[in-house]
Formats: structure tokens, sequence, C-alpha cells
């Protein structure tokens, strides 16, 4: 009859050994071997408070936290020996601390199960990757901020369906981005709120007839409050779901500029240039220069996307409360991490690469009739109707482009044909500059705003 030497911890009430082919399939300590610090640190809590309460002896607990010290080295030196055997990282942890401390080792899951170990160690994980998402975030922001800085009279035109619109300086298109920063740094820091509660104690489901104390444990790994019900505790995956929808917006967000960036380094826009380390040639043709990162951000963002769709059907037909169904929740989970953490690593840098060109963001600004709107507002400001004014202004962009000219170069004479109320001060409200300055309020293109914009966002950040 198999027993617990056989590597099973289970083995007592099992007629035949697993599967080869179930064993590859039921393991995870390919993966989740990457949570084995937050393990360790989870397993010290539980012991620390285990001895606190009288459940283990003080022996037990010194037993288990040298133990727990000398795996935790091998771990960070790669010398751990992962073993394929023992299923996932907590078997895999705990068996070696047995062998290395004897009993202690085969205490230390006293009054715990791996339901709630797994839910503890997922929720130090994130809790970590996030601090660090955050902090990836603001350098990207200062990126945003740094190269909009020098840009606020930098006049682009601003779009809509893709059509030149208005006029808009290159640094309040690029503050948009910044605002959208912000919210996913709101958005991560409201996230871990809730992934900052505390599974273990809930044991496999129900709980635990220990007298163990879980507020203790919570306090010692910085948990801010416990999970409040075992059933929800050990079952409960919505932090992660939380988490990669929060990571899927920031991807889109990345992807949507990515975008920008690939259509302005196109010839036809010639808007930016990005620096050559961002940049891939071709085997065929030589005069190429790919946008390759943005593309593949863009890309990404589908990856991150399904990861985000995996984790919701993951749940959706689970009833309470663990099953093993959820030991699919780490991959998705960790190519999210891993592929936002890249990503933000890279942009934050590849912002800094960037290479403005003033003349071709101007003369596209000046293609397109960007200032009609301010003819428009120009005439109902002289007592014209909105509706009047804006057909006036419709024929005169008709009357210029037959001409194959802005409105700027009409004589005063030819706009007076759409209009009496027009007189020479016209010209000023026709030019890119006049018509950034006029939309002076907040939030508006206009430079003096677009700086105070960003001085407020340096502030924000440095908070
Ligand atoms: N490897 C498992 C997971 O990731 C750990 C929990 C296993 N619990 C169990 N009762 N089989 O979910």
């Amino acid at each position: 009859m198999a027993t617990m030497q056989d590597n099973q911890t289970w083995s007592g009430r099992f007629n035949e050994p697993v599967a080869e082919l179930v064993k590859r399939y039921t393991a995870s300590v390919d993966f989740d071997k990457r949570l084995a610090l937050f393990d360790i640190r989870g397993s010290l809590a539980h012991a620390q408070m285990l001895a606190h309460c009288g459940i283990i002896s003080a022996q037990d607990l010194s037993d288990i936290q040298r133990g727990l010290a000398q795996i935790e080295n091998e771990v960070i030196n790669g010398d751990f020996v992962w073993q394929l055997d023992l299923e996932d990282v907590h078997l895999n942890i705990e068996k070696r601390l047995t062998t290395l401390v004897g009993d202690a080792g085969k205490r230390l899951h006293t009054g715990r199960s791996r339901n709630d170990q797994v839910a503890t160690d997922i929720r130090l994980y994130l809790r970590s990757s996030i601090d660090d998402i955050i902090t990836l975030l603001k350098a990207l922001q200062t990126s945003l901020l740094d190269l909009a800085q020098p840009h606020t009279h930098t006049i682009m035109p601003g779009f809509t369906h893709l059509q030149v619109a208005q006029p808009v300086s290159f640094a309040h298109h690029l503050m948009a981005y910044f605002e959208m920063c912000q919210r996913d740094v709101e958005r991560f820091g409201d996230a871990r709120r809730r992934v900052n509660r505390l599974p273990l104690g809930a044991a496999a489901l129900a709980g635990t007839s220990y007298p163990i104390k879980r507020e203790m444990v919570a306090e010692i790994l910085g948990f801010e409050a416990v999970c409040q019900n075992s059933l929800d505790a050990v079952s409960d995956r919505d932090f992660a779901i939380e988490f990669t929808a929060a990571a899927a917006l920031t991807m889109t967000h990345l992807s949507r500029l990515s975008e920008e960036l690939i259509l302005w380094m196109s010839p036809r826009f010639g808007f930016i240039d990005i620096a050559d380390r961002f940049c891939t040639g071709s085997s065929i043709m030589p005069q190429k220069k790919n946008p390759d990162v943005p593309e593949l951000v863009r890309g990404k963002t589908g990856r991150v996307n399904g990861n985000l769709v995996a984790l919701l059907t993951l749940m959706k037909g689970q009833p309470l409360a663990y099953n093993k169904d959820n030991q699919e929740d780490k991959e998705p989970l960790f190519d999210t991490v891993d592929t936002l953490t890249m990503t933000l690593r890279i942009y934050a840098d590849m912002m800094r690469g960037i290479t403005v060109k003033l003349d071709a963001m101007r003369s596209a600004a000046l293609q397109g009739y960007a200032t009609a709107t301010d003819l428009a507002d120009y005439l109902v400001k002289k007592g014209l109707p909105f509706r009047d004014a804006h057909e006036a202004v419709a024929l005169a962009v008709r009357f210029a482009e037959q001409r194959k000219v802005d409105l700027a170069e009409l004589k005063l004479e030819e706009l007076q044909q759409f209009s009496k109320l027009i007189t020479n001060d016209i010209y000023g409200v026709l030019t890119l500059e006049g018509s950034l300055a006029a939309r002076n309020h907040t939030g508006g293109t206009a430079p003096q705003q677009v700086e105070a914009a960003i001085a407020r966002a340096r502030k924000l950040l440095s908070a």
C-alpha cells in the first residue's frame, strides 16, 4: 500500500498511484513556484500565530523558522529542487521543510489548508505586483510630462473621426494620456484594498477547530483586514479579476497611444520619430524602420483582454467553495502582471526616445480647415445664431477648398461674401495660435492652461 514515503500527502486512502499523465496534468509547480517567497512569508506568519496560541511549541516554531530560512535561501539562489511529483509550490516547500527539520515541518500545516494558503499567497504576490505597477505607471506619467513640457506651443491637428478637427498643442494631446494613467493609478490603488485581505484561517472551507488568531496573522503580513466568511475566503478570486480588468484598461490606454505613435511615425504623417532602439528593420526592404514596440503593445493588449475573459469564465460556473479549477487562475494572472510590467517599463523609456517634428505637425494643422469653428464662433460673438454661422462657414470652406487655399488666405472681400459681420480682426482668429489661445479655460488647449495642467500633474506626482 502506498504511504507518505511515496511523496503522496494523501496516499493513505488510495489504492493505486496517480497516473503519470494525470500527475503532469494536475501539477502546477512549474508555474506556481513563483509564489515561493510569498508562501514562505505566509507560513512564517501562520507558524508564529500557532506558537503564540499554544497550538505548536516554541521549539517547533524555531525549527520551522530555521528550515524556512534555509529554503528561502535555496529558492533565491536557485538551488531549490522542484519536484513535479509534489504537485505544487506548497507541497514542495512543506516536504523540504520536513526533510530539514522533521516533525515540526509536519506540524506547520495544522489549522490550515492549501485552499486558504494559496489564496493568501496570490494576494501577497498581487499586492506586491500592484505596488510595482503603480511605481511604473508614475514613471510613465513623468515621461509624458517631460515630453509634453516643451511643447505647449507646438501645434498639431486635433482629430475627430481621424479627420482634421481643431488645432491642439502636442502637450495637450499628451496630457490626455497623463489623465488616463492617473485613473489607472487610482484604479490599481482601489483594487489593492480588496486584494489586501487575509483568507488564511478559513482552512479548507469552514474554518478550523484550533483556537487560532486570524487578526494576528493579518497584522504580521500587513493585511488591512481578514476575509469575513471562510467559504468566500477560499473561493473568491474577484480580486484577481479586478486587477486584470484594471490591467486590461491600462493596456487599452497604451494600445491607443501606440496606434497614434504608429500613425505619427508613418511618413504620411511624419509627426514624430521613435529612437532606433525601439524599432527594427525589414529583412527584405532596406528602407524600412518599423515601430515594433508600439505594434507589440497593441498586440499584447489582446492577450491581456484574453486573460480577463479567461478569469471571468473560470469563475462563472464554480459552486462554493474551493475547486481545482482555481489552479487555472495563476497563469493568466502571472501573464498579465508580466505583460503589463514589461510594457510599462519599455513605454516610459520609449517616450523619452521620441523626436518631435514641429514643421510636419504645423503644416498638417494648416490643412483641413482646422480653424473653421473659430470663424463660426467669431460670427456668433458678433450676433449671428450658431446654426447660421455654421452654414456661412461651411460655404466659406467650400469656396476655399475650390481655390485650394486656407481660410486665412482668403481676402477680406472674399470672406465677406459669406457674412457682412466679418471684418479685418478675423485674421487673428483664423491663425492656429489664435485658435489655441482662445480655448483658455480648465481643460482647454490654450498654452497657459496646458502649462497649468502640467504644473498640477507634477504636484500630484510628487505628493
Ligand atoms: N495548487 C492548488 C491551486 O493552485 C493549491 C490548492 C489545492 N487545494 C486542493 N484542495 N487541491 O489552487
